[in-house]
């Protein structure tokens, strides 16, 4: 197996080899997020790749919101679609050398993507925010 590692994951991006990447906001992110009242919230999204709940986010009010990825093409991607966005709001960071503090943490197809000796290691993080 590979270690999955910032090369892994940006070739993919460069090689648009991301079948995970749906386009869109998932439906129960999106459910979720609609009931969401206090737009003040500080959210991190880790693994945010290409990011569509961050775009919904963020085009819903909620300005506190961050895409942590450790890979830059996402990022760069994410820049270009969603103007107005600020730079400081996107964290070119492993997750795992992470910290913070946030109020909510979103996470689509990160987990699953994770070598899975780091499963342990990925609870323990959620400490460090
Ligand atoms: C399967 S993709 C999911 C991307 C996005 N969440 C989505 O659903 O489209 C996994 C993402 O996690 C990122 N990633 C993997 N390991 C990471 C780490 N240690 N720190 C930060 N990002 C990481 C990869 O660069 C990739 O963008």
């Amino acid at each position: 197996m590979n270690d999955f590692d910032r090369k892994y994951w940006q070739n993919r991006y460069l090689e648009k080899k991301i079948g995970w990447n749906i386009g869109y906001i998932s439906t129960p992110i999106k459910a979720y997020v609609n009931q969401l009242e206090d737009k003040n919230l500080n959210i991190l999204i880790p693994g945010g790749g290409n990011s569509y709940e961050a775009e919904f986010l963020w085009k819903s009010g909620f300005k506190n919101t961050y895409i942590l990825d450790f890979a830059k093409q996402p990022l760069e991607n994410f820049k270009k679609r969603v103007s107005g966005f600020p730079n400081e709001q996107l964290l070119n960071h492993d997750f795992f050398e992470s910290k913070g503090e946030f109020d909510l943490i979103i996470e689509q197809t990160f987990f699953c993507a994770l070598n899975p000796k780091l499963r342990t290691d990925y609870v323990k993080q959620y400490f460090n925010f």
